[in-house]
Formats: structure tokens, C-alpha cells, sequence
């Protein structure tokens, strides 16, 4: 992993199939921004069609979840990040919302699945967010607060974070660029002073990026690339999302 360029990542949720990956993944494969880290998160039964794929290019793959047991075992339709890192993955994306709600991940879980992550040198991206109720009632940097305490007590010179406002995700509406900011300067805060002064961050701003708001997003302040879901799964989208990284 590259930790001074903005990070653009694409999370391809579950959707994907064997053809339209291979299409994708070698559309990617010709752009050339050398301030742009490109990765993306693949459903598990495509990462190896993924690795392959990317081999010849600096294109990282990682996965969209891991199990939250280590290694192997009796644990029937769970994947380890034993076996992500086996099929090549780089990176895997931890407690993104979608898995918060649909699979009441908490940090207890989570903290397991970063461990785990850690253990076969996999880069976890740990997603938070509040919802709308929360951050109409004052309460998103409590939230994302409570959220990042999952981290108390790791041992890492490296993190990366991705700020996802739940109320942006798949939306179309994309949190302004103060509420961005805002968020952003809090979390690097919160992770200097749990990790200490010396860790490496990269914070990445999720929820409805797209190519015409891109260029504005990447220019905030603390916002070191992109976690990018449906425009992902479109190559010239992701294409000018990534055209628009920049030196920081
Ligand atoms: P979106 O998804 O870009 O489709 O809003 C972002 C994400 O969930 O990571």
C-alpha cells in the first residue's frame, strides 16, 4: 500500500460478474495518474479474478469484509482474512455500514476482524459514520468518536479510516464540503491521540463521490482519497474520479 498518494477505492458492493469485472478491471488498467493510489474492494468470489487481473499494474485489491474468526475452523460460510490474504488481497474494508446494519456489527466484532486483518498484514479500512438522526441531533462527532475507539490499544504505524456519512451513502446527497472538513480535522484528532503523534493516516471521504463533485472533495483538507461505491462499478466515472487525485 502507498501511503502519501490519495487513496481511490471502489467498493463494489455485491455486484459484479465474471465479464463485466474482466471489462472493468481492464479499462482501469490504463489509467495513468501517478497521484492516485487505486484500489477496490471485490466480492469474495471474485478476488482472484481480480489479483489476476491487476498483476501487471499498481492496482490494489482488497476484500469488503472478513470474518471476524481467525485463521480456520468450524465456522460454515465465514471467510478469514487468512484466506483474503492468501488470494492476494491487499486490504480489507471493516464495518461499513451496510455491514453495521444488516449484520449489527459492533466494535467488539470489529475489533476482532482488525486483528485478524493485522495478523496476515492485511491494511483493514475501518469505515464510520453517523446517520441523519444522529448528526441532525448534534451527536456525529460523538458517533464517529464512539466508532474509532475501536482502535484503543492497537499496535500500528499506519491507518486508514474512511468517513462515510450513512445519510450519503447511495444517496446522491454528498455531505458539504465544511461538514467534510470538519469531520475529517476530527478524526485525524481522535486517531493522533489513540495511536499517537507518530502514526500514518489516510482518511478517505465515502457517500455518493462521483465525477462532477470529485474534483471539490479531494481538495479538502484531510481527505486523502476516496472510497467510492456505485460510480466505481462505471469505468469512465471511476476514470475521472481518479483523474482528479492530487498531490498532497
Ligand atoms: P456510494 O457508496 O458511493 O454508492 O454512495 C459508497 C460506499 O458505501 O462505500
Amino acid at each position: 500500500m502507498i501511503w502519501h498518494k490519495q487513496w481511490i477505492f471502489g467498493n463494489w458492493k455485491m455486484h459484479g460478474n465474471l465479464a463485466d469485472n474482466a471489462r472493468l478491471l481492464q479499462q482501469l488498467s490504463t489509467i495513468n495518474n501517478n497521484n492516485a493510489h487505486i484500489g477496490i474492494a471485490a466480492p469474495f468470489p471474485y478476488l482472484l479474478q481480480a489479483v489476476d487481473l491487476v498483476k501487471n499494474n499498481s492496482i490494489v485489491i482488497g476484500a469488503e469484509d472478513c470474518s471476524r474468526f481467525a485463521d480456520k475452523g468450524a465456522y460454515t460460510g465465514e471467510v478469514s482474512a487468512t484466506m483474503l490474504a492468501d488470494c492476494g488481497a491487499d486490504f480489507v474494508l471493516i464495518g461499513h455500514s451496510e455491514r453495521r446494519t444488516y449484520f449489527n456489527e459492533n466494535n467488539e466484532i470489529l475489533r476482532k476482524k482488525i486483528d485478524n486483518a493485522l495478523a496476515c498484514n492485511l491494511i483493514p479500512i475501518l469505515c464510520v459514520g453517523e446517520t441523519l438522526p444522529q448528526r441532525q441531533s448534534g451527536q456525529e462527532t460523538a458517533v464517529v468518536a464512539e466508532q474509532l475507539a475501536v482502535l484503543q490499544g492497537l499496535s500500528v504505524n499506519h491507518i486508514a479510516v474512511a468517513y462515510e456519512p450513512v445519510w450519503a451513502i447511495g444517496t446522491g446527497q454528498v455531505a458539504n464540503s465544511e461538514q467534510i472538513a470538519a469531520m475529517h480535522a476530527f478524526i485525524y484528532q481522535e486517531i493522533l491521540s489513540i495511536l499517537g503523534e507518530n502514526v500514518t493516516i489516510r482518511t478517505l471521504y465515502g457517500g455518493s463521490v462521483n465525477a462532477n463533485n470529485a474534483a471539490e472533495i479531494l481538495s479538502i483538507d484531510k481527505v486523502d482519497g476516496a472510497l467510492v461505491g456505485g460510480a466505481s462499478l462505471k469505468a469512465d466515472a471511476f476514470a475521472e474520479i481518479i483523474a482528479h487525485a492530487k498531490t498532497e
